[in-house]
């Protein structure tokens, strides 16, 4: 055990080294006078789903006069979640105003025109950088009226102006804003002139606080939040102490009763007066059906909440929300380096539950969630290249993801399965297995375990749902989610939950003398992903503007994935506490 955690923690190290040149990337955001400043132009998309974006200059915009571009770094997270940089061509140095200037014309052929049209008939506003601060301008704009049913879309006006407010504290940008002007209306054949006007004003801001006005307070900390907190806090407390509370002491009484059964002859005993969980002693610990399906599950699921607690911990120590792409980027690098957990839980699983094809298991562990990720996500990506969105994913970007899958990810598994099957591969099981095994008596329809599996997620689910749709509301619209250590709390909540719930489950089923308690437990687990898959359509629809082929797959498949990834987590987290349950209380059991 000592050397398990011994490697653990070289494991993080591994982890923390790994991700570190990913975090430091960007240039040190100093200027001296008259340096050049690069605004880049990154992506244009309807107002009401943020991850339906395009490449801004897919609209008929023109880029201005400057073609000299000075160095930029994408990452991988950038480039899978649709970041695309380009630069603007505006001339702006560091503290010199720019008084209102024409950048470029365009001129409005047909096509163009019913471009700008419809994306201002669907609400586009496009995104900008500034030295890392993000700024929001919409396309255009139609008619009078405070909806769009009042409004008549007959006339239309293009925003022409954009107005650069630049807050300057000492050599550092700490404040940029936006502002459009000259409404334009739309006509075919006329030309457009756009033009831009830089100011530079001294700001009060300090650097490390250039943040804070994109991120909501009041929504994310709002009294409902911290409630809900409490509140699954309350629950944990309350289930804890409830589930301790009956397990000892229906388990004693249990214990109690076979001994008394100890002590009365044979004759009695068959005359079948014994019932409950003692009696599928020689059972409980026959391996369960699909062995080697199980195990890669289990490991994954070890490697996802190992990945989850690495991720949250990082961001709340680095404040890793305000770079782009670098929570995603992390969290590639530590799903790599962590591989060697996957293959050492499920190997050692494996090993435990006399699999005896390792190669084969060790390779179904290390592909099983890069093969789920990835046809989801081609699956998105064949749609987002349909419509020609920035979504779709560049090729070397996969070319990339593959190489570390097979050059890092693999090998590492396949390590971890060595020590696994090494270290964790034996455990003396207190009980013999009978050879023949026992018929599982009939039973109520609510203690048949597809029943039980599928109640069992419905309490993990209480615990977090409050928490999901804030995730959801910053994933799919306007909101940079900052409050992680919130999502740390309800990590551990729902690990307690999801233990507590699935212990009482797998009593349950014992002691209806059924002794497949493996597949239930782990089910009983997972089946929270059903919920969170079932309150994602309710998201859908209660919260949600989106419509369109392109925005429902898209919305429907990444919340699959989600749902997946928590599912696989919590059928990971019951099982393992539902492992040490049944070894302890068999261990217990005198057998005659
Ligand atoms: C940007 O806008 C905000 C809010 O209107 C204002 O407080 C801030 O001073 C502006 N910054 C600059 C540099 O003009």
């Amino acid at each position: 055990m000592a050397a398990a955690s011994a490697w653990i923690v070289a494991l993080a190290l591994v982890a923390a080294l790994c991700c570190s040149p990913a975090i430091a990337d960007e240039h040190d955001h100093k200027y001296d006078h008259g340096e050049e400043l690069v605004l880049w132009m990154n992506t244009v998309g309807p107002y009401h789903n943020r991850q339906e974006t395009y490449s801004f200059f897919t609209l008929p915009f023109c880029k201005g006069p400057k073609k000299a571009i000075s160095h930029h770094h994408e990452t991988i997270g950038e480039n899978l979640q649709g970041v695309s940089l380009q630069f603007s061509g505006l001339d702006m140095k560091f503290g010199i105003n720019v008084p209102t200037t024409e950048f470029c014309s365009v001129e409005l052929t047909e096509k163009k025109y019913k471009a700008f049209r419809y994306a201002i008939k669907n609400h586009y506003w496009y995104q900008m950088y500034l030295d890392d601060l993000p700024m929001w301008a919409l396309v255009g704009d139609f008619g009078a009226g405070h909806n769009d049913k009042e409004r008549s879309t007959d006339t239309m006006f293009i925003w022409t102006h954009k107005k650069f407010d630049v807050g300057v504290n000492g050599n550092r940008i700490v404040d940029v804003n936006v502002t459009t002007g000259k409404r334009v209306p739309l006509k075919p054949g006329i030309t457009l002139h756009f033009t831009y006007e830089v100011n530079f004003k001294q700001s009060k801001v300090s650097f490390d606080k250039r943040f804070d006005k994109y991120l909501d307070p009041h929504f994310f900390q709002h009294r409902i939040h911290w409630f809900s907190i409490f509140n699954s806090f309350m629950m944990v407390i309350f289930l804890v102490g409830l589930v301790t509370m009956i397990l000892m002491r229906t388990l004693r009484k249990d214990f109690v009763r076979y001994s008394k059964d100890n002590e009365l002859d044979d004759i009695e005993r068959d005359l079948g007066d014994e019932y409950g969980w003692k009696q599928v002693h020689g059972d409980v610990f026959r391996p369960p059906d699909n062995v080697m399906l199980f195990s890669a599950l289990v490991g994954t699921g070890y490697q996802i909440a190992f990945v989850a607690l690495c991720v949250i911990l990082f961001v709340i120590m680095g404040d890793l929300y305000t770079e782009r792409g670098s929570v995603l980027t992390t969290a590639i690098f530590v799903y790599a380096a962590t591989s060697p957990v996957n293959g050492y839980f499920g190997g050692g699983l494996y090993a435990r539950l006399k699999g005896t094809q390792w190669i084969k298991q060790t390779l179904l562990s290390a592909l099983l969630m890069p093969a789920v990720v990835s046809t989801a996500i081609l699956l998105v990506n064949f749609v987002a290249i349909y419509y020609n969105a920035s979504r779709a994913i560049p090729f070397t970007t996969m070319l990339v993801v593959v190489c570390i899958w097979l050059f890092v990810v693999l090998p590492l598994t396949l390590v971890g399965a060595v020590l696994g099957r090494n270290l964790a591969g034996t455990m003396d099981i207190p009980c013999r297995i009978n050879p023949v095994p026992r018929p599982i008596p009939e039973k109520k329809w609510f203690m048949h375990r597809w029943v039980i599996s599928l109640l069992g997620g419905l309490l993990p689910f209480g615990s977090i749902f409050i928490e999901i749709y804030f995730v959801f509301t910053s994933f799919w619209a306007y909101k940079v989610y900052y409050v992680y250590g919130f999502m740390l709390l309800v990590f551990l909540i729902l690990t307690i939950v999801t233990v507590c719930v699935t212990v009482v489950c797998t009593y349950f089923l014992l002691n209806s003398e059924d002794y497949r308690w493996h597949w239930t437990a782990f089910l009983s687990g997972a089946s929270v992903a059903l919920y969170v898959y079932m309150y994602s359509f309710y998201y859908y629809v209660m919260k949600t503007k989106m419509s369109g082929a392109f925005q429902t797959t898209f919305y429907f498949g990444y919340s699959a994935l989600f749902a997946l990834v928590v599912g696989l987590m919590c059928g990971t987290f019951g099982y393992a506490g539902s492992s040490v349950f049944v070894y302890r209380i068999y261990k217990n059991l005198k057998l005659d």
